[in-house]
Parts: C-alpha cells; structure tokens; sequence
C-alpha cells in the first residue's frame, strides 16, 4: 500500500504570485514541486535556488527539487541545504550517484532519481537503493502544458514491478500532462506521486483540483491510500 500524493508545480503557477500559489493549496497538497532548469539540460530557464529559500519562508508545505540541469553533482546539495526536502537529479546528467546522493542526504533531504522517457530505468537498478523517489517523465522535460505520453505507461508498469521485486521502497512519480483525462491510468499502472502543473494551477480552484485528482488516483488504483489527514477532514 502507499499513500497517493499530489504535486502542484510551481511552473504552471502566476511567477508574479508565487507565495499566493503555495498557500492556495495548503492542506490539500502533500508537497509542492519546484522545477530548477538551467537553459543546458532543458531548453528553458526556472527557479533558482533563492527561491527555495523564498518558498521556505512563506509555507509548511515540503519542497520537491526537480533538478533539470547540468552538473547537478555541483548544485544538488545546495537545494537540500536551502530547506527543499527532497531533491531529483537526472539520470541523464549526473556523474557520482553514491556522492551526490550520500551529500544531498547529509544536508537533511530525501533524494530522486529522474529518467527521460527514452531513458531506462534498468541501467540503474544497482543504484536504486540510494534513493527515495523515481520520478518517471511523462513528457519531455522543459516545458509544462504538453500532452501525456501513453507510450510510457508500460515503462512505469515495468518499473513499479522492478521496484516491488527488489524490496525497494522508492516512491514512483510522474511529471507532465497529468490531469483528470490522464491520471486513472498512471495510478493503475502503478504511480503513488502524481506532479500537476496545469491542471492544478489552469483550474479555476487549485485546491479543489488536488483533491479531485487525488480522489480519481484513489478510484483508479487498489494499492493506493488517502493521506492520514483525510481522516481528519483537512
Ligand atoms: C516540465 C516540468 C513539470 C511541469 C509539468 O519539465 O518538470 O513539472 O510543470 O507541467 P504540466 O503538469 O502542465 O504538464
Ligand atoms: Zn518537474
């Protein structure tokens, strides 16, 4: 069993409004997620490490690092250190897995493991046991609003399967076009971590999205559990 937990991405979120964004979905979110691109990894540029520190000072709500950058043996650590409590790092860019892992946790953060959708997760089974999150992507990182690949929901069967063989007790994520069209069959495939930009900060009422996708996750899976909160109605 794992608890289904929804995302909202700051991306999709008015850049001007950021604090306001964050505390809309107060109670409702389990994390919010910060998308770090550096023009390099990804054709585009977002947050920065200020802003985590930024963030920090304005909500309780933990900080999911998304690390779309080059280098991220350099800079990962420093996201931990400034209050994110977790932070991803591509597969496709990083260099010292044990060392990068090993610091991010020094610094007091959970760590992920991100794959392109071309990406396979196999090639790094050896090492997945350094982590606490796979996040698989379901668009090609750079840019929010894109269209929900299909093609890898057998890619997040295989590896919810590879994960549950192994005993590894990693949380699966998702990141892109995840939506009310889109999330029933993520969560059947095996998904507990669902990332939402647009269709949480596009809706007229984002803390009512959360809870209406969290609540179609829930329908669509048999493995997946309301948060402990629920029970307590907020
Ligand atoms: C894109 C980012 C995503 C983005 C998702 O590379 O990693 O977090 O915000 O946006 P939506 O949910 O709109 O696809
Ligand atoms: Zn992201």
């Amino acid at each position: 069993m794992a608890t289904a937990q929804i995302y909202p991405s700051l991306l999709a979120a008015d850049f001007g409004r950021i604090a306001d964004a964050a505390r809309v979905v107060e109670g409702r979110a389990d994390w919010l997620h910060v998308d770090v691109m550096d023009y390099h990894f990804v054709p585009n540029l977002a947050f920065a490490p200020d802003t985590v520190t930024a963030l920090r000072a304005v909500t309780d709500i933990p900080l999911d690092c998304h690390l779309m950058i080059e280098d991220p043996d350099r800079w990962a650590p420093g996201f931990a250190e400034r209050g994110a409590s977790n932070v991803t790092i591509h597969a496709e860019a990083v260099d010292d897995i044990p060392g990068t892992t090993a610091a991010i946790r020094a610094a007091g953060a959970r760590t992920g493991l991100a794959v392109k959708p071309a990406t396979p997760v196999e090639k790094y089974l050896d090492d997945l046991h350094r982590f606490d999150l796979l996040l698989l992507m379901t668009i090609e990182p750079g840019f929010g609003g894109q269209k929900f690949m299909d093609s890898v929901l057998p890619k997040i069967k295989a590896a919810r399967r590879l994960l549950d063989e192994h005993g590894l007790d990693l949380w699966l994520q998702i990141d892109g076009g995840v939506n009310a069209e889109t999330i029933e069959r993520a969560a059947a495939a095996g998904v507990d971590v669902f990332v939402a930009g647009t269709a949480v900060y596009g809706a007229e009422d984002p803390a009512a999205a959360v809870e209406s996708l969290r609540a179609q996750a829930l329908r669509a899976s048999d493995r997946l559990t309301p948060p402990a909160r629920s029970a307590h109605g907020g």
